[in-house]
This record gives C-alpha cells, sequence and structure tokens, in this order.
C-alpha cells in the first residue's frame, strides 16, 4: 500500500482530510503518543485501523474530538463530573468513557455501549479534526502489542506500507498514553493511569476508584473493565524484567550480570549510570516521571535496535505519574517482577 508522508502544516492538514474522508487510515500526532487515526463513524475505515495494527477486534477504541461540545453528539448523556473533568483538563492525556449513543457504530467500540473519548492536547491533531470536520477513532500507531510510538520515526518503522498517510509531528511530549476513566454510573474509576494523576482527579471529583488491573494481573476468568487491559503490551522483541530494589541492591544485581553471555541490557536512573558495568540505557532522574514517561517506550525500542535478549528495568515507585509508568512497564514485563526488597 502505498503510504504518503505529510507535514502537519495548511497542505498536509488538508491531504490527510482527504484521505480520512475516503475512509482512509492516516497516523497522526499527539501529545500522548502517534495515534492511528480513522473516520470514527464509518465501520470500514475503523476496520482499516484493526487491520493496520494487526488488534483484536474485542479491543475498543477511543475517539478524538476538539471539544466537550463536540463530545456530545457521541453520548447519551454527559455526566456532571465529567464536565468538571473536561473543563479543568480537556484538551489534554485524559480520556473518559461514557454511555454511547447511537450514531457510534459498533466496530468503534467493539461492541460496547460505551464509548471512550479524548480532547488531545495537540494543535496538528486538533485543526484535522475542525477543518474535516470527522471525529478521529484512533488506538496508538503501533503494531498491535508493541511499545507505543512518541516519534514519526517510530510510526514510519511501524506503519509504512499499511497505512495510507502518516502526518509527522513533533516528539510527543508527554509520551505514555492518556489516563482513562469510566463514568459508567456516575462513578469515577481508574482504568489507566497516565500523566493526570488519581490525587489530580480527586481533587476535582472526590473518590476516584482504581481499577484492580492496574497494579495487578488480571485474573483469566474474571471480566476485564477495559479490554485492552488483559493483553501483554507495550512490549520490545527483547525479555523485559522489573527490578524493585533500592539504588544499591539494583546496582548489584545488573552488575551482577557483567561476565553474562547473554546481551543483558540495564535501564536505570540517571544517578546509577557510573556505578553500573553492564550495558544501560538511561529511563530519567529517579524523581523526574515526566522526563522517564518522555522516554520510556523510545528506549524499550533502543533495547531492540542494540539487540538486547533481556532487559532489567529499575521499578519506579508506582505513586503520582509513577503508577503510569510502573502500569506500562508490568505489562511489557509480562507480569515479570523480581522483588529485591522483600
Ligand atoms: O493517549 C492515548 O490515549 C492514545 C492517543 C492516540 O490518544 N490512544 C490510545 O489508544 O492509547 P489505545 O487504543 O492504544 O488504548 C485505548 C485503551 C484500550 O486499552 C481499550 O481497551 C480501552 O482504552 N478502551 C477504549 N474504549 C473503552 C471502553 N468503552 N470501555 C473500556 N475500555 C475502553
Ligand atoms: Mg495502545
Amino acid at each position: 500500500m502505498r503510504t504518503v508522508i505529510l507535514n502537519p502544516d495548511k497542505n498536509g492538514i488538508e491531504e490527510a482530510a482527504k484521505l480520512l474522508k475516503k475512509g482512509g487510515v492516516v497516523a497522526i500526532p499527539t501529545e500522548t503518543v502517534y495515534g492511528l487515526a480513522a473516520d470514527a463513524l464509518n465501520k470500514k475505515a475503523v476496520k482499516n485501523i484493526f487491520r493496520a495494527k494487526g488488534r483484536p477486534s474485542d479491543n475498543p477504541l477511543i475517539i478524538h474530538t476538539y471539544s466537550l461540545e463536540a463530545a456530545k453528539a457521541l453520548v447519551k448523556r454527559i455526566p456532571d463530573k465529567a464536565k468538571k473533568l473536561a473543563d479543568k483538563f480537556w484538551p489534554g492525556p485524559l480520556t473518559m468513557i461514557m454511555e454511547k449513543s447511537d450514531i457510534v457504530p459498533k466496530e468503534t467500540s467493539a461492541g460496547l455501549d460505551s464509548i471512550a473519548i479524548r480532547v488531545p492536547d495537540c494543535k496538528a491533531a486538533l485543526e484535522l479534526m475542525r477543518y474535516s470536520g470527522l471525529f478521529l477513532a484512533a488506538p496508538s500507531a503501533n503494531i498491535s502489542g508493541k511499545p507505543s510510538p512518541t516519534s514519526a520515526e517510530h510510526v514510519i518503522n511501524d506503519m509504512y506500507g499499511k497505512v495510507d498517510g502518516i502526518l509527522k509531528g513533533e516528539d510527543c511530549k508527554v509520551g505514555i498514553e492518556s489516563t482513562i476513566i469510566s463514568l459508567l454510573d456516575d462513578k469515577v474509576t481508574l482504568l489507566r493511569p497516565g500523566r493526570i494523576t488519581v490525587e489530580q482527579l480527586q481533587e476535582e471529583v472526590g473518590t476516584v476508584i482504581i481499577d484492580k488491573a492496574v497494579e495487578f494481573k488480571p485474573d483469566s476468568t474474571e471480566k476485564v473493565l477495559s479490554p485492552g487491559m488483559k493483553y501483554k503490551h507495550y512490549s520490545p522483541d527483547a525479555k523485559v524484567i522489573l527490578v524493585k530494589a533500592d539504588k544499591d541492591k539494583y546496582i548489584n544485581f545488573v552488575n551482577s550480570f557483567k561476565n553474562s553471555d547473554e546481551k543483558i541490557l540495564s535501564l536505570c536512573y540517571e544517578e546509577e549510570k557510573e556505578h553500573i558495568n553492564v550495558n544501560k540505557l538511561i529511563l530519567g532522574k529517579s524523581n523526574d516521571y515526566e522526563q522517564m514517561s518522555k522516554n520510556l517506550f523510545a528506549m524499550l525500542r533502543k533495547a531492540d535496535d542494540l539487540k538486547a535478549s533481556t532487559v532489567y528495568v529499575h521499578s519506579p515507585l508506582a505513586k503520582g505519574v509513577g503508577l503510569a509508568l510502573y502500569n506500562r512497564l508490568i505489562r511489557a514485563a509480562g507480569f515479570e517482577v523480581i522483588d529485591l526488597e522483600e
């Protein structure tokens, strides 16, 4: 398939709009990760997204739009808490799940009666939606199961030849996918943590329930609220193992692989790098969760470029934005954790 690479200028936006109106699939930048967009109300177009990504058809898509006002057409009603959160956090990395209206085809919601909606904080994406007048269904623009793309180069690596267009923007400033909450039953339930933290949500709406699947391996017999949470995810080809330890214990642990025949890689904190004598990549400073979020997926992709066999990641604390990093990493690791703190 021919893939056109477009710049996020007037011409590029017009061309992307044309492709999308014809039912095409176009990768677009957002502030979180790149998305693989198609007309959310066009069944055939949406099916092409699933095909390009190799995504299971029971995993619903997020619909992107440019304002709360525009989002009204997609839902039965906007709960008061959703209004409050939209006022505070949209445009931005917060996705809200509400009861869907009849205009949304079941292909987009993967058969569910609810729909996930977000207004991204990205000029090119907003311009494209305003100009085209389309609601854009868009999952992350990676091959299903792989780390999400945070640069145009990542998208080209995964999607060139599989989609109609790639709108090239800047590197994503957040770097991890949006926080997802459900507002069904008027409760606020966190399904996927992100840059907008539980604490920030609580400040606006009070109690926030944290779904078990955020931190723990879903039980295969239980119903998972967010279908995407049941899949192994965000994984490079290299095996990822998460290591819970303080600084010294982590350093000693990875250094014990110094003479290993395997291609071991340490994904560590800035403060540790000079003490580590196996191959290493730096996630960021140990207290700078925003920088770590921005780097995470690029580093997992780099591990494959370096042909690492096993990556030992120093686990961030599962608090604040760290909860989002932890959530992605335990999935990248297929829930394999070494706990040296016990
Ligand atoms: O930041 C983001 O959210 C990025 C950018 C492109 O906006 N998008 C993204 O989409 O991460 P995706 O498809 O990779 O992840 C969406 C997650 C999936 O785990 C899916 O199962 C869940 O949202 N989801 C979507 N609709 C849902 C619904 N109605 N109920 C429960 N979970 C839903
Ligand atoms: Mg994804």
